[in-house]
């Protein structure tokens, strides 16, 4: 399908939960990249409750490969058991801005992988932090920024909804996915509110959540449980809106 980074405004809305919820969830073989430049892997010290050693990341990637192509595949670990890899982020916030000047070379890689089968999901932290990885949610095929329903939440999003509007950064493609949709507001009063598309919704399901976070152990029913639903949801919807706007560009470009 394509590179899809998820990002957000204010706040712990359950970005790395959720891009690591959606890759072990996804039909292909995926490649999560851990680009939040606030450091500390989340899925090292989460998921894998530091039963994982670090072994290279994407600063051995940007200070020492000599090829970003060769690199990529050096530090791209597989969670074993999934079609899912990953690319561990760099481990202390200080590391970000050494960052700067592989992001655009990064992204052309990420998005050759499409022509190996492999899909991309981006976990890029929070906006506006010093080493955003700036250039993958501009060209990212869809940008997501993740949020909670309450009013905080949404006042934080709407400056960047705005800014997005007017133009200040030209992504691809924008949109928001609704964690905890209900709780308060519903998603179409969070669309309305900020005049942008909600892309996807995930229930508020703080037990499965957990599993993806910190690693903790399954609850009953996990598998068929809301979590589980509305990750698969949600990947239908990611799935039908990089493809809508794919053949809508195709259409665009017919003579
Ligand atoms: N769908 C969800 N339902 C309930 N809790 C969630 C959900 N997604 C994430 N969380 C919880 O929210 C907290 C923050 O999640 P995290 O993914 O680390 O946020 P972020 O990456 O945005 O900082 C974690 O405790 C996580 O378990
Ligand atoms: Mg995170």
């Amino acid at each position: 399908m394509a590179v899809v980074a998820f990002t957000s405004a204010s706040g712990s809305p359950g970005v790395t939960t959720t891009a690591l919820g959606l890759a072990l969830t996804w039909p292909r073989p995926v490649l999560l990249v851990e680009a939040d430049p606030t450091g500390g892997s989340g899925l090292l010290a989460g998921y894998f409750r530091g039963t994982r050693e670090y072994v290279g990341g994407l600063i051995e990637l940007a200070l020492t490969s000599s090829s970003i192509h060769d690199g990529l595949a050096e530090v791209s670990q597989r969670i074993e058991g999934s079609e899912v890899s990953y690319v561990a982020g760099t481990r202390s916030h200080t590391q970000a801005p050494a960052l700067r000047d592989l992001w655009q070379p990064l992204y052309e890689e990420l998005a050759d992988l499409e022509s190996t089968g492999q899909d991309v999901i981006v976990d890029a932290g929070r906006l506006g932090l010093v080493g955003s990885p700036e250039p993958l949610l501009a060209n990212a095929d869809l940008t997501l920024i993740v949020t909670r329903t309450t009013l905080p939440a949404i006042s934080a999003v709407r400056s960047w909804a705005d800014s997005i509007q007017r133009g200040t950064f030209d992504w691809q493609q924008s949109g928001v996915l609704v964690v905890g949709e209900g709780e308060p507001y519903s998603a179409r009063e969070v669309s309305q509110a900020l005049n942008s598309p909600v892309v996807a919704t995930l229930p508020d399901d703080p037990e499965s959540a957990a599993v993806f976070s910190r690693g903790a152990h399954l609850p009953k029913r996990f598998e068929t449980g809301p979590l589980a639903r509305g990750l698969q949801a949600a990947i239908a919807a990611i799935h039908s809106t990089v493809s809508r706007r794919r053949s809508d560009l195709l259409e665009g470009a017919r003579p």
